[in-house]
């Protein structure tokens, strides 16, 4: 399959931009208008960006679990957490390793990761109870319960409840690109203690080259020099994954590790 083409440039969030996509897309407007009323609706009730996005993941998961964390199919679903699999293996995620996902969302990758490692070696967190109660039925339908894999419903990054030192892979797909900078700086902040001296913790966000913007308070727009400031400000080196690059997926990847690189 050919790369992805990204976007870089656009600023989605521009009037001039919406209208040609709209132009381009009319069939799509009327679902578009739809989920921006519901939006807005939740974020007037909804005043903290988690308690935001936990409403929108609660209302998407009621419609559809699978495509609440992105994928339109099941065979979409399958081939999105392959690839997250495939890659982490490659870079050398071994079954004696301990993972964290963060958003592990119904497990779309979750359940290979479970898997792979040893028994207990998972840990799955989320924000969102409906996906977490997904994500259960998944371990059931891929018979993965004896692998006690951990689940936990969070309000935040801060980690708070996990040991230090204890990942070696932290993993966290498609969250960033739904989260404002505060959460990502929260996550960068706290990430350090709890990642192994040789780990590395890889997320995927979506890059623009342009200005930074957001679309309904759902998609985030950064740069990666913003991402990469801000874990060097937490004392962590990130470097963008230029190999993710060529794998056909919209989103980009940095690599977070202690010290100066991976
Ligand atoms: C697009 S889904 C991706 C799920 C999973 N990573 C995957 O690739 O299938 C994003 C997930 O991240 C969760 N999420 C969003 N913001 C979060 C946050 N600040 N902390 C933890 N989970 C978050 C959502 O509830 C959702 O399950």
């Amino acid at each position: 399959m050919p790369p992805a083409q990204k976007n870089l440039t656009a600023d989605r969030s521009s009037l001039l931009h919406r209208a040609g996509y709209a132009l381009r897309h009319p069939q799509r407007v009327p679902r578009h208008l739809l989920r921006a009323g519901r939006d807005a609706w939740l974020r007037m009730r909804h005043r903290d960006h988690v308690s935001y996005y936990r409403a929108v993941m609660r209302s998407d998961t009621a419609r559809n679990p699978q495509a609440a964390v992105g994928s339109r199919s099941h065979e979409s679903w399958l081939r999105l957490g392959k690839m997250q699999f495939d890659y982490l293996v490659q870079h050398g995620l071994a079954p004696g390793d301990r993972l964290l996902e963060i958003g592990c969302g119904n497990l779309r990758a979750g359940w290979r990761f479970i898997d792979h490692l040893e028994p207990g070696a998972y840990h799955g967190i989320d924000i969102s109870p409906d996906i977490l109660a997904a994500a259960r039925r998944t371990l059931i339908e891929r018979d993965l319960r004896d692998k006690v894999p951990h689940l936990s419903l969070v309000q935040n990054l801060t980690f708070d409840f996990l040991p230090d030192a204890h990942f070696r892979v932290v993993h966290a797909h498609s969250v960033f690109s739904h989260s404002p900078l505060d959460v990502v700086d929260e996550c960068l902040a706290h990430v350090g203690r709890i990642l192994a001296p040789d780990g590395w913790f890889d997320f995927t966000f979506d890059r623009t080259t342009g200005p930074e913007h957001q679309v309904l308070r759902e998609d985030f727009y950064y740069r990666t020099e913003t991402l990469v400031d801000l874990a060097a400000r937490h004392g962590l080196a990130a470097r963008l994954m230029d190999d993710w690059e060529k794998l056909p997926h919209g989103q980009s990847k940095i690599r977070v590790t202690h010290g100066t690189g991976h």
